[in-house]
């Protein structure tokens, strides 16, 4: 049987480093995808020569041409501009938008039955913008940043706790941006709640909610380290963990931003909430019910995200 093919739409910091995980994982053949000369040509022929070291078979292989995305099973979309110290992921809206649409029309042109995860900023907005434009099914195309802000949740946490991050389930909903809604309730280490460890004297409300703030800020901390760009390693670590659900057929039950039917109380949005990703896509929006301060913060993020949709509709009327 023929390997997956994985299309990288963007061979930037987060494209070239979703090509070297895919290779290592075995996941399928990859071709890398940008419009930047010689970029996804370079990224692909230098992770093909780490190929005899680490022992995989997976072919490489760079384009600009849409057209060797064709039959693509997975595309993974990074294509874009990233964050600078001092902007928010809202301040690349205008710019991701058209991006979007180029994108989009490449991947209904030429692959229009892969499962497609986006990962350009702002994430919410523009994972909807990319299936407008590209008009796939919603349960095949989702957005990458609840398995992100989770697991900075879980990393945070393993340290207060001083636990293996293995043994932390942390929960993150709601749009990719300041009004994310980690949720202590249903986040906990081997099963015991967040609120539970606080009774127990583990940690104090003041720390817990210092680092549910700091879940929020997680890739500003990482911009205004880098200074030169934003996150790539825990990004494409994430969705490739998507990807491998949906090419394995795993039914992993991981935050993504989907599109609701109502699930949560939201309609016609993409928004972060806990799904089932398998062979078919998104499967399963698992529809939680949110405490009433739960709710209030949940609002307040599909508010926001709300508000970044009507910008796009905006700046191009087609999608009005
Ligand atoms: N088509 C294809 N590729 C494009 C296009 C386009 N229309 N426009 C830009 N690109 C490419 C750029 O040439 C660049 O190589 O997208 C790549 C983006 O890579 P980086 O600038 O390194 O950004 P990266 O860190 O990978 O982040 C990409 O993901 O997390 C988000 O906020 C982040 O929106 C940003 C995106």
């Amino acid at each position: 049987m023929a390997r997956p093919k994985i299309a990288l739409i963007g061979a930037g910091n987060i494209g070239g480093t979703l090509a070297h995980l895919a290779a290592i994982k075995e996941l399928g053949d990859v071709v890398l995808f940008d419009i930047a000369d010689g970029l996804p040509q370079g990224k692909a022929l230098d992770i093909a020569e780490s190929g005899p070291s680490e022992g995989f078979d997976a072919a490489m292989s760079g384009s600009s041409d849409y057209a060797d995305i064709a039959g693509a099973d997975v595309c993974i979309v990074t294509a874009g501009v990233a964050r600078k110290p001092g902007m928010s992921r809202d301040d690349l809206l205008g710019i991701n938008l058209k991006v979007m649409k180029s994108v989009g029309e490449g991947i209904a042109a030429h692959a229009p039955d892969a499962f497609v995860i986006c990962i350009t900023n702002p994430l919410d907005a523009m994972v909807w913008a990319l299936r407008e434009f590209s008009g796939l099914p919603h349960n095949k195309v989702c957005g990458m940043a609840g398995v992100l802000d989770s697991a900075r949740f879980a990393h945070f946490l393993s340290e207060e706790f001083n636990v293996s991050m293995r043994d932390v389930t942390a929960f993150v909903l709601g749009g990719h941006g300041d009004t994310m809604v980690p949720s202590v309730r249903y986040s906990t280490v081997a099963g015991i709640p967040l609120p539970d460890l606080v009774e127990m004297g583990w940690t104090t409300q003041d720390k817990l909610d210092a680092i549910v703030q700091r879940t929020r800020d997680g890739g500003a901390e990482i911009v205004g380290l880098l200074k030169t760009g934003s996150a790539f390693y825990a990004p494409a670590t994430s969705a490739i963990e998507m990807a491998e659900a949906f090419l394995k057929d795993q039914k992993r039950v991981l935050p993504c931003a989907a599109y609701c039917n109502g699930e949560l109380g939201v309609d016609g949005l993409y928004v972060g909430v806990p799904t089932v990703i398998g062979a078919g896509g998104v499967e399963r929006i698992v529809d939680i019910k949110l405490n009433e301060d739960e709710q209030v913060g949940f609002d307040n993020s599909v508010n926001a995200v709300k508000g970044l949709i009507e910008a796009c509709k905006g700046i191009d009327g087609s999608l009005a």
